[in-house]
């Protein structure tokens, strides 16, 4: 084993995030969590409803300022104030696939945008026809199809938005993915289909896991 294949991908030392919907009030949602993942490792956080699992994920991709704590990723630490760019440049080596689908997809934009939107930050395709042909392989990979491209999030069923959810965070090849319940809202024989994709898709790119 080379060293580096030793160091976390993630770790998490202690980890706080609090709320404050009131000036009297505060949400303590996460209270000191730590814990470390190693490269292509999958890790599961358990607990029940409202114990602080989503709020968890959100805080390591940096939907929020953590309150206190640490957040290492490939030996870096995440924890403080990170530039649009340098936020940017996070979301692509690390993706969330959210709970609540229609909550994270942009309602104005058409599918391939929205999938596409991670190879448009960094132009990861030589002309619109690479972009469309990337797209399509992964729409067809989460097991939807190329008409689906051009439709606009309303118009799918919960488990289908889910999927597109999936394949917007896999199109980037990302280290780490955070997967919120992501496949709780999908039919049974749909969970098996996207177990085995995101199994594949970690065989093939060597991805973290964290549920
Ligand atoms: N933005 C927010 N403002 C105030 N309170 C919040 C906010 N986000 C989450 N909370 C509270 O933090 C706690 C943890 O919520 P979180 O969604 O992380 O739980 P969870 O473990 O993911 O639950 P579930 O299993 O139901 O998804 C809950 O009590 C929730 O009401
Ligand atoms: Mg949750």
């Amino acid at each position: 084993m080379d060293k580096n294949s030793q160091t976390p991908i993630l770790e998490v030392k202690n980890l706080k995030q609090y709320f404050y919907p009131t000036r009297k009030f505060t949400v303590k949602a996460v209270d000191g969590i730590s814990f470390k993942i190693m490269p292509g490792e999958t890790y599961g956080l358990v607990g029940e409803s409202g114990s602080g699992k989503s709020t968890t994920g959100r805080a390591i991709i940096r939907l929020y300022d953590p309150t206190d704590g640490q957040i290492i990723f490939e030996g870096e630490d995440i924890t403080g104030k990170m530039s649009k760019k340098a936020l940017k440049t996070l979301r692509t080596k690390m993706a969330m696939i959210f709970q609540d689908p229609m909550a994270c997809l942009n309602p104005r934009k058409k599918v391939i945008d929205i999938i596409a939107q991670g190879l448009d930050i960094h132009h990861d395709y030589k002309d619109e026809k690479e972009r469309e042909e990337k797209v399509y392989k992964i729409l067809e990979m989460v097991g939807l199809s190329k008409e689906h491209a051009n439709r606009f999030p309303h118009q799918f069923s919960g488990g289908q938005r889910q999927r597109i959810g999936i394949a917007r965070a896999l199109i980037m090849n990302p280290d780490l993915i955070i997967a919120d319940e992501a496949i709780s809202a999908l039919d049974v024989s749909i969970q098996a289909q996207v177990v085995n994709l995101m199994k594949k898709m970690q065989k093939e790119t060597g991805a973290a896991y964290l549920f």
